[in-house]
């Protein structure tokens, strides 16, 4: 199948709005019906000629990163909060990298910042935010004529983790979106569906290096989807589109070594392609939006869940940017434990120290 006629099949506005919301395992499950898809154990995916027993005018399911023995790399996370922090710094490395290919269409020779905290600077003029509290203690300070806190809370919205439960199917499913770059559907099954071939290591302004992070994410997951879009002015000569697949495990009949796979629409590994208008429609301009279904918290549930915000706090310590976190409907802005422990004057609810006044002594205390 060409990787746009799966509008054949569907109305694709219509049918993004739809996959979206597809926030369990049944969701998908129903929405995957209304394609044709060769079964997993019908089509072995040859990296060496792909096209071997490929049905035109199908889908197929596809090894991440093209590799049949992906399973090992992708289960390598250890704890259920891992692959969202992972996630989380891939969605400020793509608001990053839109801001520096839009500097660099203004001007070519603008320099390369070198470090992630230069182009945070550089391109939302915010400085590592446990400096933000200190910044607030002076009335006058603002950023871009904001408060500080009031402006980092703002920009927060460019980035949303959301974790929520689906009490009839007894699932968790975690989503992560960002406004950032996104990817041309053309390229997604070389970027945010490859293994091991990041597209960072020449940047010093960017985190990621092994291309391999955000992948742990699958294997926390009975199912996933991704839908991206890239930034119209950096298609690079691509044509503009949603593109739209889904993550899941394959166990192979006959076979001990399971593998991840996505929906591709061609030998080559493309995803299903939606016109522009369908990205319009669920108010998506560029950026990348990831569901995990039934997502696993390993045992812990809402325990889990509950503790989210602590934990995310504490492993992304001092963020390059602030995100917004939605458990269950309960919405809160993270800026790291950093900014939580450094004054006394953030509000009550969201500091992390406790601060005392001062206490007179009376003869009981001694
Ligand atoms: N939110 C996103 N927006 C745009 N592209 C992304 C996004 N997340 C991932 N990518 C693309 O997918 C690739 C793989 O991401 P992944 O997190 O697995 O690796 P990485 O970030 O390059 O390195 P690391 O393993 O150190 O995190 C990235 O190199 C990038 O090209
Ligand atoms: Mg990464």
């Amino acid at each position: 199948m060409n990787p746009t006629r799966i509008a054949d099949f569907i109305k694709p506005e219509a049918f993004l709005k739809q996959a979206v919301q597809a926030t369990t395992v049944k969701a998908i499950k129903s929405l995957l019906s209304q394609f044709p898809i060769v079964d997993e154990n019908a089509y072995a995916f040859e990296p060496s000629n792909p096209s071997t027993g490929w049905l035109e005018g199908n889908l197929h399911w596809i090894p991440l990163g093209k590799d049949r023995g992906n399973a090992g790399r992708i289960k390598l996370a250890s704890r259920p909060e891992g692959p969202i922090a992972e996630r989380t710094i891939n969605g400020m490395e793509a608001l990053i990298e839109l801001m520096r290919r839009l500097e660099l269409l203004q001007n070519s020779g603008a320099p390369v910042p070198q470090s992630p905290r230069e182009a945070v600077a550089r391109y939302f003029s915010l400085p590592p935010l446990d400096q933000i509290p200190k910044m607030q203690e002076n009335p006058e300070a603002n950023i871009k004529g904001q408060k500080p806190q009031k402006y980092a809370r703002e920009l927060a919205r460019l980035l949303r983790v959301r974790v929520a439960y689906d009490k009839g199917q007894k699932e968790f499913a975690v989503f992560i979106e960002d406004d950032g770059i996104g990817q041309a559907p053309a390229r997604m099954h070389e970027t945010l569906l490859s293994l091991g071939s990041s597209d960072k290591g020449d940047k010093p302004y960017l985190i990621g290096l092994f291309g391999q992070g955000g992948s742990s994410a699958y294997a926390a997951s009975e199912y996933s989807w991704c839908v991206s879009r890239r930034a119209m002015q950096l298609l690079d000569g691509r044509p503009d589109g949603v593109g739209w697949t889904v993550v899941k495990q394959v166990f192979p009949k006959n076979r001990r070594d399971p593998y991840y796979a996505y929906l591709a629409a061609s030998p080559a590994g493309e995803v299903p392609t939606l016109p522009p208008e369908a990205g319009d429609a669920i108010g998506l301009q560029s950026g990348s939006r990831f569901a995990h279904l039934a997502y696993n918290f390993a045992g812990g549930g809402s325990a889990v869940t509950k503790g989210l915000y602590q934990t995310l706090n504490h492993i992304l310590f001092n963020p390059l940017l602030p995100f917004d976190l939605d458990v269950g409907g309960t919405l809160a802005t993270i800026y790291g434990n950093g900014y939580r422990l450094s004054n006394a004057t953030v509000k009550a609810k969201t500091r992390l120290d406790k601060y005392f006044e001062q206490q007179p002594l009376d003869e009981h205390s001694v």
